[in-house]
């Protein structure tokens, strides 16, 4: 069933491009009130401009403004009803000899404090139940040797929303990751783009990952995380069961 986002606060951080502003689109046209969050400023606030929405100038990775971040965009007592975590970067390093400890940082900052900081700063506003989407990667459910640290923020990514989804059922808040493959955003560097045109490896199209995160709401279940994939029904991935102790 489609949810009906009426009257609902949707929050998009990534809004500015790629699958976050085809998720604020989404969100506006379910008729919520959408909050575009970004550093892309120009690119941001034209994105909100075009739904009727509101833009917050954020940096995901920096804990202390989430807070005025989100005074700012929803007043110091608003409530958020959605949340799509989205925003992420990466190292396009593969070489672990030559990443520099800026690098790591700069990608677990945005990646994986992104998501962690704003999770709490969502639920803490779901004050009527809510649902947090997080946007990970396949490179979070497989290993990714052309970009490492960018895998291990995915990875961790898709772990934190597995392991936060129990505690938040009480409050009526559903956590969930959309894992995809390589889809044609900007996100993509030329270089990639031409390596994986030669190696014959299709891209996803962005507006089937947006779709995806739609189809998660509207399932309404929590702590899965969906693959995207060309040519395949995104579904939900079935983690196998890790040894037990008997
Ligand atoms: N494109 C792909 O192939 C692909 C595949 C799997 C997962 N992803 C993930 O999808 C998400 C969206 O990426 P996209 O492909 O739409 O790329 P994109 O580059 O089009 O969009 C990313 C957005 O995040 C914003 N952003 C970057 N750093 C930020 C920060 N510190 N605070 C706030 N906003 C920030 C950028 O300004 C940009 O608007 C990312 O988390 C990315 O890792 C992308």
């Amino acid at each position: 069933m489609a949810a009906d986002l009426q009257g609902k606060v949707a929050l998009v951080t990534g809004g500015s491009s790629g699958f976050g502003k085809l998720t604020a689109q989404r969100f506006a046209a379910r008729g919520a009130t959408v909050v575009v969050a970004d550093v892309a400023v120009e690119a941001g606030r034209a994105v909100a401009d075009a739904v009727d929405g509101r833009f917050v100038a954020l940096d995901v990775s920096d804990s202390a403004r989430w807070g005025t971040g989100l005074d700012e965009a929803l007043g110091s007592d608003g409530t958020l009803d959605v949340a799509c975590l989205n925003a992420g970067i990466g190292t396009n390093n593969a070489d672990l000899l030559n990443i520099s400890d800026e690098e790591y940082r700069r990608v677990v900052g945005v990646n994986l404090d992104g998501v962690f900081f704003g999770a709490r700063a969502a639920v803490r506003r779901m004050r009527s139940g809510g649902a947090i989407v997080a946007t990970a990667s396949l490179g979070g459910l497989v290993p990714m040797p052309n970009d490492p640290v960018y895998s291990l923020t995915k990875h961790a990514v898709v772990a934190f929303v597995r392991s936060i989804a129990p505690g938040l059922t009480d409050r009526r808040i559903t956590v969930n990751a959309v894992c995809p493959g390589f889809a044609d955003t900007p996100l993509l560097t030329d270089d990639f783009r031409a390596a994986l045109a030669a190696a014959d490896l299709p891209l996803i199209d962005p507006e089937v990952v947006a779709d995806t995160v739609m189809r998660i709401l509207d399932e309404g279940r929590t702590g899965e995380a969906w693959f995207v994939q060309p040519g395949r029904e995104p579904a939900p991935y079935e983690f196998r069961g890790v040894p037990g102790p008997r």
